[in-house]
């Protein structure tokens, strides 16, 4: 690919992470060498003004190794332009046509980074300029639609103009350096499948703390909630990612085929099991990192008696004869005490312990997977303590990332634009995952329109609402953080 045309290019998706990361492929070596970048969007903004703007974005947010460098930074503006484009005027795409040098329309990436009700009429005159025939791909960011019924829609009306290959739905954990390791872990180890399901496995728990809260989005969070913005991509998709069988090759669409059984196979719940399996809450007031923070309710752009959830628990469960019994645990929120994203593997405990009650309860091995702050898988084992007797701990076998491998961390938002650019879909969702995800959160969420009672409310700072902890506890479980020796 060799013409990189973002739409929403002075939004503020495109300065924190999609700019950043072009630039990093760009100082990395890692694009064509006829590649060149045009920003579009609804401002009139000159060319020189935009390049501004991307110099700001690079300077706050670009990485500290790919920042540095005046050269290269000169070299990447010269690459740069501007097209002022509103969806709706078909004369705007007539200059970009032109710029595109149409001979050329199989070289171009177009990156959607706008809302999604710009997606169609952007692809619409897109398609109506003949500048997506041939190889051009599409990227299109979350949320993508509000529930089943449009998601259908908006795929249905990408589909009158591209074929499913050239649409790459983007979600940006998949990009996440430890959600392909995943697949290696499961896929290119032997000892690990035998274990993997009902037989030896208690739980799974997928969890993802943010300490932020909604920054300066509270206008388009307050429409979306954690349900719409984390569990129904980033978290299911994890979940996909565990519990899906072995894929015949590492092909995109094999790997996609086993996904999207898992989602169809996650237990879709009534409104009964809507109230006793799910908890949502939303944030008061608290301090976070001991500085003090505003509730949900006093944040910029969100109204004052506001009821969307920035918190979410689930006890789902998969239908299949892999997991049938075991629950997964999902756990999303805004302004909790850290920021982490986890998934944990409790293994079931030994049936009998010959090392007597003395030792107290024994908490079961578990694999636990850290996508971020840092990234590492360990293993936690018991092991006796060195001395007299037997006293028994956990001890991790650890593998730790940023120690073990000394090659580029590749961000997921540099990786996913260059796996989109090599034509590579494997990272990206195909519209019966999109489908099938939405039709699982669609009963929560009409369950939850229906109930007015159910928001909690949680203490900024704090691990989520008190009903977060007996979603488990009635169950003998506990979220990592809750045990003692964890
Ligand atoms: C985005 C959500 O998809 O993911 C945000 O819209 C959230 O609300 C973000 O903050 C979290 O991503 P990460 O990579 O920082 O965990």
């Amino acid at each position: 690919m060799t013409t990189f045309v973002l739409f929403g290019g002075t939004g503020d998706l495109a300065k924190r992470k999609i700019i950043p990361a072009l630039y990093s492929a760009f100082v990395n070596g890692r694009l064509d060498a006829s590649f060149s970048f045009i920003g579009a969007a609804r401002e009139a903004l000159s060319e020189e003004e935009f390049r501004a703007r991307v110099t700001a974005s690079i300077e706050t947010y670009a990485s500290k190794d790919s920042a540095n460098s005046p050269e290269k930074l000169a070299a990447f503006l010269a690459l740069t332009y501007y097209s002022k484009i509103d969806a709706r005027e078909a004369a705007d795409f007539d200059v970009l046509k032109q710029r595109l040098h149409t001979s050329d329309a199989n070289a171009t990436l177009f990156y959607l980074a706008t809302g999604p009700d710009i997606f169609i009429p952007v692809v619409e005159q897109l398609s109506k300029h003949g500048l997506v025939e041939g190889n051009a791909r599409v990227v299109v960011e979350k949320p993508l639609g509000r529930d089943a019924q449009s998601a259908k829609d908006i795929n249905h009306s990408l589909r009158n103009y591209l074929n499913e290959n050239q649409i790459y739905r983007i979600d940006h954990y998949l990009g996440k350096e430890m959600v392909q390791n995943l697949l290696a872990l499961r896929f290119a180890n032997s000892f690990l499948e035998p274990l993997w399901n009902r037989k030896w496995i208690q739980d799974v728990q997928i969890s993802i703390s943010e300490q932020v809260g909604v920054e300066s989005r509270g206008d388009f969070y307050d429409h979306t909630g954690a349900l719409r913005d984390m569990v129904q991509n980033h978290l299911l998709q994890l979940v996909s990612i565990v519990a899906m069988e072995p894929p015949v090759n590492a092909n995109p669409d094999a790997i996609r085929d086993e996904k999207v059984k898992v989602l169809r196979a996650l237990h879709k719940f009534s409104p009964e099991e809507v109230s006793k399996k799910t908890v949502r809450g939303q944030y008061r007031a608290g301090a976070v990192d001991g500085k003090p923070v505003v509730g949900y309710q006093s944040e910029p752009g969100v109204p004052t008696a506001s009821r969307n959830e920035t918190f979410v628990a689930i006890r789902a469960e998969i239908d299949n004869w892999r997991w049938a019994g075991v629950p997964f645990y999902l756990r999303t929120g805004k302004r909790m005490a850290n920021r982490s994203a986890e998934i944990t593997i409790n293994f079931k405990p030994i049936p009998y312990s010959i090392f007597g009650k003395s030792q107290g309860p024994m908490r079961s091995n578990r694999l636990v997977i850290t996508l971020q702050p840092e990234e590492s898988v360990q293993l936690f084992l018991k092991a006796k303590e060195p001395g007299e007797g037997i006293r028994l701990s956990d001890v991790a076998l650890n593998l730790d990332f940023a120690e073990a491998s000394s090659s580029r961390r590749v961000e997921s938002y540099e990786r996913l634009l260059l796996d989109a650019m090599h034509g590579d879909l494997t990272l990206f969702v195909r519209d019966d995952e999109l489908n099938a995800a939405w039709a699982w959160i669609d009963p929560i969420m009409s369950a939850w329109q229906n109930d007015s009672e159910g928001l909690k409310s949680y203490i900024a700072g704090s691990w989520g609402p008190a009903a977060s902890s007996y979603l488990l506890a009635q169950h003998g479980a506990a979220w990592g953080e809750e045990y003692v020796d964890a």
